[in-house]
């Protein structure tokens, strides 16, 4: 019998962990949990006789599927897959696979309900600022920045987006304002929302820079990776231009300076939360079950990221 392992150390909801066993018991596999894991040895030990498994942001490094001898397919329940060692993966024959757009609307809803939290003054009672009117840069125009032009569409701001990857025509046909470059979009608009991935080539490259470009009362919201940021940039940014204020899903690793320098400047989420939804959960926690039972049924390979 197949074993299937659920890793998280940040569980899924209980609901969502319900669902992946009905799909697993469905398809006759042996369904295993393994949650709130605080060593990596607990994991290492948990994959060693495992035919798949699903994870969230867990790291799935080269130790971990070398140690996982029988591993055939691992899922990341999620969009990133900077997580998972993909060359560590292929050189052991795993397929990779990630879930694309099953948790991007939780995280549209986190980045937006952020920035009205911080434009109120993290309701502190004194008067706040609204987002009617007001300009709004998507960076990377993927599915969560999509469901980011579709929520901020309803409050009111003005829409623009930068995305070499994506038919600016997509982007029109929504009411987005394409732009040809990030500086366009940083020079055009007050807040940032930001959701490229962490790749080798984006990690640090959102620095003083380009964020210098943004006009008055500059907010960078970040659900994408803290990895992105280059942080003496940030500081920068926060000592040069004090009008300018941070918003992160996941503290910055230099957040004890700007907690201690700059109060009332930013907003960092103790732990990931964009996807910490029940309703992400399900989908992405069904999907991945689905996906591996299509994988070992029928060899589909669809969202396949290491080919
Ligand atoms: C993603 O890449 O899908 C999000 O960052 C969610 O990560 P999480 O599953 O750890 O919450």
């Amino acid at each position: 019998m197949k074993k299937i392992l659920v890793a998280t150390e940040k569980p899924f909801a209980p609901a969502a962990v319900a669902k992946i066993k009905e799909v697993v018991d469905g398809a006759g596999y042996e369904f295993l949990l393994l949650e709130k894991y605080t060593d990596q040895a607990e994991l290492l030990k948990a994959v060693a006789d495992v035919d798949a498994m699903i994870i969230r942001s867990d790291k799935a490094n080269k130790d971990v599927l070398d140690a996982a001898k029988n591993l055939k397919i691992i899922v990341r329940a999620g969009a990133g897959y900077d997580n998972i060692d993909l060359a560590a993966a292929t050189d052991n024959g795993v397929v990779a696979m990630n879930t694309p757009g099953q948790n991007s609307n939780a995280v549209a809803e986190l980045a937006i309900g952020m920035m009205v939290f911080l434009a109120r003054g993290k309701f502190n009672g004194k008067s706040g600022t609204e987002l009617r009117g007001k300009s709004l840069g998507i960076h990377a125009y993927g599915n969560v920045g999509k469901y980011v032009a579709d929520i901020a569409k309803g409050f009111g701001m003005e829409i623009f987006a930068y995305d070499p990857f994506i038919d600016s025509k997509v982007m029109t046909d929504n009411g987005v304002v394409p732009v040809n470059s990030p500086e366009e979009l940083y020079e055009s608009c007050q807040y940032i929302s930001l959701h490229i991935p962490a790749t080798e080539k984006t990690k640090k490259s959102i620095g003083f820079e380009i964020l210098n470009k943004m006009p008055k009362n500059a907010v960078l919201v970040n659900t994408a990776r803290k990895e992105v940021i280059d942080e003496e940039g940030l500081l920068k940014m926060f000592a040069d231009r004090d009008d300018f204020k941070y918003i992160s899903d996941i503290a910055p690793e230099c957040a004890a300076e700007i907690e201690e320098k700059y109060p009332g400047r930013f907003f960092f989420t103790p732990k990931k939360m964009g996807a910490q939804t029940s309703e992400a959960n399900i989908n992405a926690g069904i999907a991945s079950a689905r996906q591996i039972v299509n994988f070992f049924e029928k060899g589909d390979t669809t969202f396949q990221v290491n080919k």
